[in-house]
């Protein structure tokens, strides 16, 4: 999935060297361990198939102004425009106060986190591994700008 989503904002060779396997054992143990109050769903075509996928849990950042945040949300692009990220974001957050950290120039998803309610907040930093810049967008703080 990360390949197909990053191909224009990560490097070719961080994204080659993805192992799908490693990936979803960081996954179980992240939930497991560290983030055991998290949620992940998935969303499933006809055949069963993982089509999109979002976690979100207690935030990460030490200066968040909200507890909850998005972790991720991915959906295969045969998939954008359908509404599975609708229903996956919703699943997600509900209309909780939260933030998400998005890699910078990725229009798509700006104006889709815009149409549900999120501003860029001003915190940046860099993606460990692709190197990558990532923003913080934050929604329902009293005093952002939408
Ligand atoms: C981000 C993501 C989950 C959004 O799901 P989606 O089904 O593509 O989103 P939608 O089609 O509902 O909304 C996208 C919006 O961007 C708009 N859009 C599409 N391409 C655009 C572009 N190049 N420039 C500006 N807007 C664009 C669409 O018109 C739509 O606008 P609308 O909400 O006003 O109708 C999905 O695109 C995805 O998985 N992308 C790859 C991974 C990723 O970037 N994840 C998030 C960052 S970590």
């Amino acid at each position: 999935m990360w390949r197909e989503a990053y191909a224009d904002n990560m490097p070719a060779d961080f994204l080659e060297g993805l192992d799908p396997v490693k990936a979803a054992e960081r996954w179980r143990l992240r939930f497991e361990m560290d983030e055991p109050d998290g949620v992940v769903v998935v969303a499933t075509g006809r055949d069963g198939e993982i089509v999109g996928l979002a976690s979100a849990g207690p935030t990460r950042d030490g200066d968040s102004l909200t507890d909850w945040e998005l972790y991720s949300i991915n959906v295969l692009a045969a998939h954008h425009g359908s509404g599975v990220a609708d229903q996956l974001i919703t699943a997600a957050v509900a209309d909780r106060p939260a933030t998400l950290w998005v890699v910078r120039d990725n229009p798509r998803a700006d104006a889709f986190y815009r149409r549900h309610g999120f501003s860029v907040e001003g915190a940046t930093k860099i993606h460990e591994g692709s190197g990558a810049t990532e923003i913080r967008m934050i929604r329902n703080m009293a005093g952002a700008a939408n």
